[in-house]
């Protein structure tokens, strides 16, 4: 099971009022407004995803279309995991044209299924990047009446132009629960038609979700739950508003983007917010690392270790030198471990403050578990630092003035 411990000369204590902040997360969590909490209950939610996958199976390319909360999540979960099914990924999630024709070289459109994601069914890169997908298969002699056995659509289950397109083109179109949100969306078809296809299981990952679902809605196993948000809450009342994530493993790299997009989106707002960092290590003790550990004393630093590699290779050899005779004596994975050890033992002389994260081993579950655990953190923290996680105005209000300025250049 995924736990936590914090590290600092700052305590960690609990709310106040424990109670009442228990009882006002508990009705978010549960508040017929917020989805994400109750997905790994939601069967219903996997089995048309499988129904689709079932069609669409012997495909040879997966597209992916969709960006911010309709990306980064699957992204993640596909470099975390591993593709297994021989299946290739091509993620567009953005509208760099060098990169849709260096990316739309490689597929073989007629073997390929396009998933475009998108829960407003409106937002313009997703939009564009459908209509150039449409016109390269009319390129290759694809017409409208054929889409159907191309597209897959995955939006909100009334609105929104793909919804009302989905069912004019009869395309099979997935569902996110209007209650659940794009961040907050990985564990719905959004994730888990790309799982599928790469051989991941969901029910795995929603298993490890529930694990860690039982553990918050039980008050007496949450209390270090709370602390750690009272105390990163403390913290940001005296400045320290910088939070980095750093997790040691090549392989969750990816983690660190997608909960950029969660902490940074969900929290800051109305002049408040953690800027986030994303890091992994131990590449960016290389880096950045420098900066966390001298540079100004205003940082959260959440270090996740990896108990056990799923694999590993020893260090022996019969190189001169003395470095090589000290590596000789042990394997990768133990490396990696006295790296992590050294980095904590250096930061706690420093001062710093750290949230020392640990998962037995990468795989479904624990992936589930650290979802969850970074979406329910991020709402505890928003109901502590007061700011509503679930809205994004300031993205808005940037996508308001770039269809004004297309608008008015049309
Ligand atoms: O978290 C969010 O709501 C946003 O980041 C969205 O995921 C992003 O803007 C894409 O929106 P949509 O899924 O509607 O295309």
């Amino acid at each position: 099971m995924l736990n936590w411990n914090i590290r600092s000369h700052i305590n960690a204590s609990m709310p106040k009022d424990f109670d009442q902040a228990f009882k006002s997360y508990q009705e978010t969590l549960n508040s017929s407004e917020i989805g994400f909490f109750h997905l790994p209950q939601n069967k219903e939610l996997l089995l048309s995803t499988q129904a689709v996958y079932e069609k669409f199976k012997h495909k040879k390319y997966f597209i992916h279309v969709g960006i911010g909360g309709s990306a980064l999540g699957p992204e993640m979960l596909l470099k975390a995991l591993g593709s297994s099914k021989g299946v290739e990924f091509i993620f567009l999630n953005n509208i760099d044209p060098d990169d849709f024709h260096r990316q739309l070289k490689k597929v073989n459109l007629k073997e390929a299924v396009i998933y475009i994601v998108s829960k407003s069914g409106t937002t313009a890169e997703t939009v564009a990047a459908m209509s150039i997908l449409a016109n390269e298969l009319n390129k290759v002699g694809i017409q409208e009446n054929q889409y159907k056995d191309f597209f897959v659509f995955c939006t909100d289950p009334e609105k929104g132009d793909l919804r009302k397109i989905g069912a004019k083109w009869n395309i099979q179109t997935l569902s996110v629960p209007a209650n659940v949100g794009g961040r907050f969306s990985i564990l719905t078809p959004v994730g888990f038609l790309p799982m599928l296809f790469a051989g991941i299981s969901p029910e795995h990952v929603l298993k490890g979700a529930s694990a860690l679902q039982n553990k918050l809605s039980n008050k007496s196993e949450c209390e270090d739950f709370f602390k750690l948000a009272t105390w990163i809450n403390e913290l940001h009342d005296q400045g320290i508003r910088q939070t980095v994530m750093m997790p040691y493993s090549s392989l969750l790299k990816e983690f660190s983007a997608w909960f950029v997009q969660l902490w940074g989106e969900s929290l800051g707002k109305d002049g408040k917010g953690l800027t986030p960092i994303p890091a992994y290590g131990a590449t960016d003790q290389h880096s950045q690392m420098q900066l966390f550990m001298e540079g100004p004393e205003d940082k959260t630093i959440f270090l996740i270790e990896v108990e056990k590699f799923q694999h590993d290779y020893e260090l022996k050899n019969n190189i001169p030198g003395e470095s090589f005779e000290l590596l000789s004596q042990f394997s990768l994975g133990t490396l990696m471990r006295a790296e992590f050890e050294g980095t904590l033992a250096a930061l706690a002389e420093n001062k710093r403050h750290v949230v020392h994260l640990k998962i037995p081993t990468l795989n479904e579950e624990s992936l589930g578990q650290l979802i969850l655990f970074s979406e329910c953190l991020t709402v505890l923290v928003g109901q502590m630092i007061k700011v509503n996680p679930f809205n994004q105005p300031g993205v808005e209000s940037g996508k308001k003035y770039a269809y004004a300025w297309l608008k008015s250049h049309s």
